[in-house]
Order: structure tokens, then C-alpha cells, then sequence
């Protein structure tokens, strides 16, 4: 089973990230950036955890406003480093851990937290700024796995730090139930105070700052209670995404051991390093053995109905590749290419021979099996003038007449629009 070995907390600014890139580790007011991130480093370089949950927020870099989500879990197998607007930091691209998030997953929504997944996105600063100063990667790869977190702070409506809290504990319960041996630490980013919009712009509050380093640790359900707008009053209103400690705290046991802490103010952030160990005693495994029995209750029988295949994380992350492809079929530039070109499209997109010979087959039942979800193959029937009707004949093995003889009608339609040749 799973076991979680700690907590960690950090400060997410760009600063961090700016002085390892520019390598100021002797340049006076930047040491002690180096000096607080030290320990941890340390920390993770003892523990070697086999994965990390790694809570942040993206700055509207990969995630815009077109679709807006409140927690959204990473459960691709890599993620690269975003480019925000001068070119992306060159950092080694991180592994994920498709599996352990895949359990999370199921286990967050089995607890009623109906998340968000994303996978093939690059990560912000939010994430990285952090991560380079965190764990060593000084021989081009990183010591971990990652399972990231997102969690959307800057578009209100959002989360409440009470529910953020409860997502922890959810969190731990996910982690715990984890079948194999593997020790995840649970690390969040964010704050401390500041503000970088308006005329309030540079506030900071360091009081505030040390007390709330103090009750993060000793008194998080009183931390749970406040509101956004009293996190903004006493921390600036971007420092209001410190609720997301919030989830990283809720994962930890309630007695946690304090093994590090830090605060220096240099500039607009208050920027801080925490690092507890969980304290938690161990309990019977036949609880997280339940636990899972209702993580599966929802697709028990599921593979007894023929002919059926559930669209799950696993198949979203192994057909990936194929369900971009087909669904960039809603370019028109994209679509054109595939029908003039098909071979050159296929190798721009990266195709494997196995998923070239697929869709120059149209193997519709093929493509099913392979784990393409069927609104893919009604954008490609729609490209090449196919009905829907076509499609599902050719799944079940019957001619369009025969399959025609077993509906109430004999209409025939598809989903292409104006530009249906
Ligand atoms: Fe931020």
C-alpha cells in the first residue's frame, strides 16, 4: 500500500526560478532563496519519494478561459515546461504517473469530487519555478514521478479553502488506497502574501504571513474557515491561492512533525519553504480495501455486456495520439491536408504504422478496440462522406441494408455540416 511521507509547501514565484536560471546563488540579496529551498532538497534527496502529488495554479498559461476548471488532475506520461511569453525555461521534461493518477482519480470522484483531467499540456511557473529549485535534476532527469494537480484560483467563482481542505483529506484517502508500495510525498504551491494587480499592487503583509506558516501546521480547520476576501485583506488578493496548502495539509495526518520552515520577503512575494512529516498511525489495510470495492462499484458488470467499451483515464492516455488526430478533424486546414495528403498528415501528426493502417482502412471497429472513442469516428465519416449509419452497420459486422432492417426508419444522417462534400 501506498504510504504518504510528508508535506511540502512553497512559494511559486517567478523570482525562484529566475535566480537558479540565472545562478545567483552568491549575489547577496538572492542567497537566501538558495538557503531556504536547501533543506528541502535535502529532504526529498533522503526520502526519495516514487511520486509526488504537486498542487499549483497555472497563471492562464496553458489553462484559458475558454474552459475553466476548478481542480483538474495531470494524467499524462510527461509534461514540458510552458512557455510564457519569453521562451520556455530549459528544464528536463517531467515524468508522470499515469497509474497512480488514474487510482486518484477514480478515488476523488468515488468521494464525490468530480474533477477535471487534462493530459499533453505544458506546466507554468506555478509548477516549475519550484520544481527547479525542489529536487535535483543536475544530470538531465528528475528523481520522481509527478501526479499535478491544477486548481483554477483566479476566476471566481472558486474553490473555498474549506473545500480545498476537504480535497486533501479526500486526497489522503486516494493515496492510502493505492495497492502498491510506493511513497508519494504531497507538495502544494502558492503565496506568500502579495498582490500584483491594481493600484494595491506590492502589498505585503509579513505578520500575516508568519502566523498563517504557524496555523497551517497547528490549527488548518481554522484556516478552512476564512473566506477569499479575508484572504486577500490580510494577504493581497493573489495571495489568496495559499488555500491551496490547504489540500496539501488536509492529505497530512492531523499531528504532523514540522522539519522545516522558511520566510524571506525580497521583493513582491513573501517566500516560504515547509516541510512537515506525517505522523499517522497505522490502520487496519481492510479500510482502504473497501474503499477501492467502491472506487470499481460504478463499472461492476461492465465487461459482461459484449460488444462494450468503457472510454476510461487508461485508454484516454494509451489512444491519446490517434484521438488528437482524429479530433483536429474539426480544422478545416487539418481536414483538407488528411484528404489530399494522407500519408504526409499522418506522419506530421506522429502516427504509429499500427494507427496509419487503422483510419486508411477506416477499421471503425478497429479503431474502437484500439481505443478511439466513437465522436472521433463520426468526424472522420463526416470528412470522407460516410453516415453515421455506415459506421454503426460496419461495427456490427452487417451491410448498411441489413443493419438498415433493424431500426424503425430507414433515415440516413451524419454530423457533417456545410462543407459535407
Ligand atoms: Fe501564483
Amino acid at each position: 500500500m501506498a504510504t504518504i511521507i510528508g508535506g511540502v509547501a512553497t512559494s511559486h514565484t517567478p523570482t525562484i526560478g529566475f535566480a537558479y536560471d540565472e545562478d545567483k546563488q552568491d549575489d547577496g540579496a538572492w542567497t537566501p532563496i538558495f538557503e531556504a529551498f536547501e533543506p528541502v532538497r535535502d529532504w526529498f534527496g533522503r526520502q526519495k519519494p516514487d511520486a509526488i502529488v504537486y498542487i499549483f495554479n497555472d497563471h492562464v498559461t496553458s489553462f484559458f478561459f475558454d474552459h475553466y476548471s476548478a481542480f483538474t488532475l495531470g494524467i499524462g506520461n510527461e509534461y514540458a515546461v510552458a512557455d510564457e511569453g519569453g521562451g520556455a525555461r530549459a528544464l528536463p521534461v517531467v515524468p508522470g504517473n499515469p497509474e497512480l493518477a488514474q487510482h486518484i482519480a477514480v478515488s476523488l470522484v468515488t468521494d464525490e469530487f468530480d474533477m477535471s483531467f487534462f493530459q499533453d499540456k505544458p506546466l507554468d511557473h506555478g509548477f516549475f519555478s519550484p520544481m527547479s529549485v525542489l529536487l535535483d535534476h543536475a544530470d538531465g532527469t528528475w528523481p520522481t514521478t509527478i501526479v499535478p494537480l491544477q486548481v483554477g484560483v483566479l476566476q471566481f467563482p472558486i474553490p473555498t479553502a474549506a473545500r480545498c481542505y476537504k480535497l486533501g483529506k479526500a486526497l489522503r484517502r486516494a493515496i492510502e488506497s493505492y495497492p502498491d508500495d510506493i511513497r508519494v510525498a504531497v507538495v502544494a504551491t502558492g503565496g506568500l502574501s502579495h498582490q500584483v494587480h491594481g493600484e494595491r499592487a506590492g502589498f505585503n503583509n509579513q505578520n500575516w504571513d508568519h502566523q498563517f506558516l504557524d496555523a497551517i501546521v497547528r490549527s488548518p480547520a481554522a484556516l478552512a474557515e476564512m473566506t477569499h476576501a479575508e484572504y486577500a485583506t490580510l494577504g493581497g488578493m493573489e495571495g489568496a491561492e495559499v488555500i491551496m496548502w490547504l489540500i496539501m495539509r488536509g492529505a497530512l495526518s492531523e499531528d504532523v512533525r514540522q522539519v522545516h520552515s522558511s520566510f524571506y520577503l525580497p521583493s513582491m512575494t513573501g517566500i516560504a519553504t515547509l516541510v512537515l512529516e506525517d505522523e499517522a498511525v497505522e490502520l487496519p489495510a481492510a479500510i482502504h480495501q473497501r474503499h477501492r470495492e467502491r472506487m470499481a462499484q460504478q463499472l461492476k458488470g461492465i465487461d459482461e455486456l459484449p460488444g462494450t467499451y468503457p472510454f476510461d483515464l487508461a485508454t484516454s492516455v494509451r489512444a491519446y495520439r490517434l484521438n488528437k488526430y482524429l479530433h483536429a478533424m474539426v480544422d478545416p486546414a487539418h481536414r483538407a491536408r488528411f484528404l489530399s495528403e494522407p500519408e504526409a498528415s499522418f506522419a506530421e501528426a506522429g502516427l504509429t504504422e499500427i494507427e496509419r493502417d487503422l483510419v486508411r482502412r477506416r477499421d471503425w471497429l478497429g479503431l474502437i478496440h484500439y481505443g478511439v472513442i466513437f465522436f472521433m469516428l463520426e468526424k472522420l465519416a463526416a470528412v470522407i462522406g460516410v453516415s453515421n449509419l455506415d459506421v454503426y452497420a460496419a461495427m456490427r459486422g452487417e451491410s448498411l441494408d441489413d443493419f438498415l432492417k433493424t431500426r424503425n426508419t430507414q433515415v440516413i444522417y451524419s454530423v457533417a455540416g456545410s462543407h459535407a462534400r
